[in-house]
């Protein structure tokens, strides 16, 4: 298991994975760019989602709506007005923070007046998870118990949002030893503005989507008009959106743009309640089936006070990164809100008629909604591994089969007697229906850690014997076993690996 993101980072870089953005000029904070093989990865990640939740479901239909769209839509949805985080600036440094991302630690430390006894409580900013906060105050608290001979008492982390404005101001800012430094916390619009046409007026004001699930909504009608559908039943939709983040960081996690793939699930208010129970499982199972494991993967009910006052329940799926537990995908129930808000807004009927129970009622609405750059780093950490392969420290990349970039790699042992042209032969007749490599170039055992880095799950090598009896040998990434095949035989045994069928040998 990855302990070290800039190991992976590092990897990414170094393997055409991930990238920062316009890089040659300095980059851009919050925008990646997806290489050769991160993109063949992120693809596949997004493929798995759209065979397992729509083409092998009946009740599924996918939808693909524009970015921009008619800036009502955002005042209905309640974005315009309401979709903002809390943001402070640090005075002394210029720095600006999520308010909601900064945990002061209330610690009655070690400065004590003549008679030992703790003197003030001290509040002191940190931008960060409560881990890193915790992590923070522990070294911290440490260094003071020496200073000052003390023992120090457990430390405590608390939300800054939760201090009243007196103790605000007695907090010491993330990147100084001020206190009093940081503003009161104000709300900052996520969404980003541009305007359409020739004019650049507030009449021409539209927003990049920061989210796709409201280009579904908008459709409801259409679809069910046009695509012989009948309650319940999904419409799926996989595409960009756009969200200024304040504090963009942990690499792709929180990035400005990205990209999402989401399902509005509608039914009949009575049946929601058991929908919301299956997305729920049948979400955090699709992780799990894909190779993350389970106790690396939360499934977490939020709390009453954390609801949207619209959803009666969310759970968040959550993975352990190392840089801690963080949401991949929110379930939620959002109850008949958004088709009520459009209806509003628009004024167009969205309700929905049951022929066989002759009723018309306003459909309720489960939605899983999971982040296709969010779900790409979690599989990246959790194929992430070291281990030693005769001798040497490998890295290699576990992934999943239907998720590895390359499926497999066609190499010539050496670059003469036939091998090569025997090899491409192969390679050739393996790229009609797999994403394969050819390579011919340095020590075969190189060949073979290069592709184990990229992830790849088989090798394919045409060696001496091959001339002899047409057979060829597979290596298994993860074991490193070889064995031999008949060479005309290599595109099924490679289908039938790929399948998950068992590796000879296996118990
Ligand atoms: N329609 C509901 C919705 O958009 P959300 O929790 O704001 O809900 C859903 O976003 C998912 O989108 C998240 O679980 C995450 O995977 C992804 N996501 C949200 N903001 C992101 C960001 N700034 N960078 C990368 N992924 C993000």
């Amino acid at each position: 298991m990855l302990d070290d993101m800039d190991k992976l980072v590092s990897l990414c870089k170094r393997r055409g994975f991930i990238f920062p953005s316009s890089e040659i000029y300095g980059g851009i904070n919050g925008f990646w760019d997806y290489g050769p093989l991160g993109v063949e990865l992120k693809r596949n990640i997004k493929d798995a989602w759209w065979r397992d939740n729509v083409r092998m479901r009946d009740d599924m239909v996918g939808l693909d709506c524009s970015i921009i769209m008619n800036p009502r839509v955002w005042e209905a949805s309640g974005h315009v007005g309401g979709f903002s985080d809390p943001m402070v600036d640090c005075r002394a440094t210029k720095e600006r923070y999520r308010a909601d991302q900064i945990f002061v630690f209330a610690h009655v430390y070690a400065m004590v007046n003549h008679k030992g006894e703790p003197t003030e409580a001290w509040l002191a900013g940190l931008g960060g998870t409560p881990e890193e906060a915790a992590e923070y105050i522990e070294k911290k608290a440490a260094k003071l118990a020496k200073r000052f001979g003390q023992p120090v008492g457990a430390p405590s982390v608390i939300p800054y949002l939760k201090l009243d404005q007196a103790d605000r101001e007695k907090v010491v800012g993330p990147a100084t030893d001020e206190r009093g430094t940081l503003t009161e916390p104000r709300a900052f619009n996520l969404m980003f503005k541009t305007y359409v046409g020739a004019l650049e007026s507030e009449s021409n004001v539209a927003y990049l989507r920061p989210e796709t699930a409201q280009g579904i909504f908008a459709n409801f009608k259409n679809v069910v008009d046009t695509g012989r559908v009948k309650l319940p039943f999904g419409i799926a939709q996989v595409g960009k959106s756009f969200r200024n983040e304040i504090n963009p960081r942990n690499f792709t996690f929180r990035s400005r743009e990205f990209e999402q793939m989401e399902i509005e699930f509608f039914c009949r208010p009575d049946q929601a309640k058991e929908w919301y129970a299956y997305w729920r499982e049948t979400r955090f199972q699709w992780y799990i089936d894909l190779g993350l494991k389970s106790d690396r993967l939360r499934l977490r009910d939020h709390d009453p006070d954390e609801l949207a006052f619209y959803s009666t329940a969310t759970a968040d799926i959550e993975y352990a990164f190392p840089f801690g537990l963080s949401e991949l995908e929110g379930i939620a129930h959002r109850g008949d809100y958004d088709l009520s808000q459009h209806m509003k807004f628009s004024g167009k009927d969205l309700s929905y008629f049951d022929e066989e129970r002759k009723e018309r009622f306003t459909p309720h609405v489960v939605e899983p909604s999971a982040g296709a750059d969010r779900a790409t780093l979690a599989f990246l950490c959790e194929a992430y591994a070291e281990d030693q392969v005769g001798g040497e420290t490998r890295t290699v990349l576990r992934f999943h089969p239907r998720l590895a970039p390359v499926k497999a790699a066609i190499f010539p042992l050496v670059k003469r007697d036939g091998m090569p042209e025997a090899a491409e032969a192969i390679y050739r007749d393996l790229k009609r229906r797999h994403n394969v490599f050819y390579d011919e170039k340095g020590a075969i055992g190189r060949r073979y850690r290069r592709q184990d880095e990229a992830g790849t799950p088989f090798c394919l090598t045409v060696d001496s014997q091959s001339a002899v009896d047409d057979t060829i040998t597979i290596r298994d990434r993860d074991s490193c076993r070889q064995w031999r095949i008949p060479k005309a035989g290599a595109c099924q045994a490679l289908d039938d690996l790929l399948e998950g069928k068992a590796i000879p040998g296996d118990a």
